[in-house]
C-alpha cells in the first residue's frame, strides 16, 4: 500500500487518543475500496466494517454529508465528492445537507447568499464532477427550510445537556447559543434518514474530514439514546486528511493564495498548481544526492488525491523523486498539465450542470 504520509504524527494521534479505527485493517475486505481509502487519504473510521457488510450484501443503507456554503469550493473539496460517487454506485440513499444554518451561526452568512453559493459552488460541481443528484435515491435540502430537520433537532436537543456540550466542544457561558444550536442541527442531518419518512432505522455512513469528529460522537450518543423512541442506530464514518494549501498550511476557501478552485478557469489552475511548495532541496546537486522530500511535498499530494489514477504509475514517480532522478521542475510541469486536462474536462460539465444544479433545490 502507498502511504504518502508516513512521516505525520498528528492522525496517528487521532487514532490512539479518540478511538478512530485505522481503515488499513479493513482494506482486504473491502471490494474495489475507493482510491482514496487504498492510499491512505481515507484513513480512519468509526464502525465502517457494518457498512462494508452491508454493501457486500447489497442492502439498503444511506450516506450523509454536509455541505456549508461559506465560500469557493476548492480541489480540497472534490475529495468528499469522490468518495459520494462511490457510495452511489453501491446504491446508498444520499442525503445531503446544505449548511445554511451553520453557515449562518459560524460566518454570519445570509440565507439568500447560501442559498446561491450552494448553487454555483457547490451543486454545480458535484454534478459537474459526477455525483447524480437529478435521483430518486437522493434528498438535497438547505438546513432552514426543512421542517422534519428542525422538528428532529428539538428532540435530538432533548437528549443532551450543557456540561455535555461543553466537554465535547468547549463552550463557556459566553458561547452564543447558535453556536450551540448548530452541531445538534448536524446531528439531526444525521439521524435524518432513519426517520420513517425515508424508511426507517438504516446504517448510515458519514464521509468527513476528521475535525468532525466531535460531532459524529455527540450523534452515535443522541442515536442511541433515541433507540427507545425511534429506533435509530449509530451512524458510522470515515475520515479523512486534508488537502495541504499551495503554501504548505491547510487548504482554505477564505485564502486565495492557498486554493486550487473549482471555478477557477483552467489556465489559471494551471498556473497556481506552479505557485506550489515542492518537497525540492536547496541545490540540484542535493536533489540527486539526498532525492526529493515526496511526503512534504504538494505537488506530488495533488498527484496522490486527484490526478493520477494508477498505482503503478504513482509508485513510480515516488521512487525517482526518493532517489533524485525526478527533478521538481519536470515534475511540476507534468502536474500542472494533468491539472489543466482535469479542469478543462470540469469546464465542460460545468455548462450543463449549472443548469441542473438550479432545479435540485428548487
Ligand atoms: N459541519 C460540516 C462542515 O463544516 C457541514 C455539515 C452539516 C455536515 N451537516 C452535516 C457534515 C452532516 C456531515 C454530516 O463542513
Amino acid at each position: 500500500m502507498i502511504d504518502p504520509w508516513a512521516s505525520s504524527v498528528d492522525y496517528d494521534k487521532l487514532v490512539n487518543q479518540f478511538g478512530i479505527e485505522k481503515i488499513s485493517d479493513l482494506l482486504n475486505d473491502i471490494k474495489n475500496p475507493q482510491k482514496l481509502m487504498k492510499r491512505g487519504v481515507v484513513f480512519g473510521h468509526r464502525n465502517f466494517k457494518e457498512i462494508n457488510d452491508i454493501i457486500n450484501k447489497k442492502q439498503d443503507f444511506a450516506l450523509v454529508t454536509g455541505m456549508m456554503p461559506s465560500g469557493q469550493m476548492h480541489i480540497g473539496h472534490k475529495m468528499v465528492v469522490d468518495q459520494i460517487k462511490w457510495y452511489q454506485e453501491r446504491g446508498a440513499f444520499l442525503s445531503l445537507p446544505i449548511a445554511d444554518l451553520e453557515s449562518f451561526a459560524a460566518r454570519g452568512m445570509s440565507f439568500e447568499m447560501a442559498r446561491k453559493i450552494a448553487i454555483e459552488e457547490y451543486l454545480t460541481n458535484y454534478i459537474a464532477l459526477g455525483v447524480d443528484l437529478d435521483n430518486d435515491n437522493v434528498n438535497v435540502y438547505l438546513q432552514s427550510e426543512n421542517k422534519l430537520l428542525q422538528d428532529l433537532t428539538f428532540r435530538a436537543s432533548n437528549k443532551v445537556n450543557f456540561s455535555q456540550l461543553k466537554s465535547i466542544y468547549g463552550f463557556t457561558p459566553s458561547t452564543n447559543i447558535a453556536h450551540v444550536n448548530a452541531p445538534l442541527v448536524q446531528v439531526a442531518d444525521i439521524l435524518l434518514p432513519q426517520m420513517e419518512e425515508f424508511g426507517g432505522p438504516k446504517n448510515v455512513v458519514v464521509p468527513v474530514g476528521v475535525d468532525q469528529d466531535p460531532h459524529i460522537r455527540l450523534t452515535r450518543d443522541i442515536a442511541s439514546r433515541l433507540h427507545e423512541d425511534l429506533g435509530f442506530l449509530p451512524p458510522s464514518s470515515t475520515y479523512h486528511r486534508f488537502l495541504t494549501g499551495l503554501s504548505g498550511d491547510k487548504m482554505s476557501s477564505s485564502k486565495p493564495a492557498t486554493a486550487i478552485y473549482l471555478n477557477d478557469d483552467a489556465k489559471d489552475a494551471a498556473k497556481k498548481v506552479k505557485t506550489a511548495k515542492t518537497g525540492g532541496r536547496e541545490s540540484l546537486k542535493e536533489q540527486q544526492e539526498l532525492g526529493g522530500e515526496v511526503d512534504k511535498c504538494v505537488i506530488y499530494e495533488m498527484l496522490v488525491y486527484h490526478l493520477i489514477d494508477d498505482d503503478v504509475e504513482l509508485e513510480k514517480i515516488r521512487e525517482e523523486c526518493l532517489n533524485g532522478t525526478l527533478r521538481c521542475g519536470d515534475c511540476k510541469a507534468m502536474t500542472s498539465e494533468l491539472m489543466e486536462k482535469m479542469f478543462d474536462d470540469l469546464k465542460e460539465k460545468q455548462i450543463e450542470a449549472r443548469e441542473i444544479a438550479k432545479s435540485v433545490i428548487e
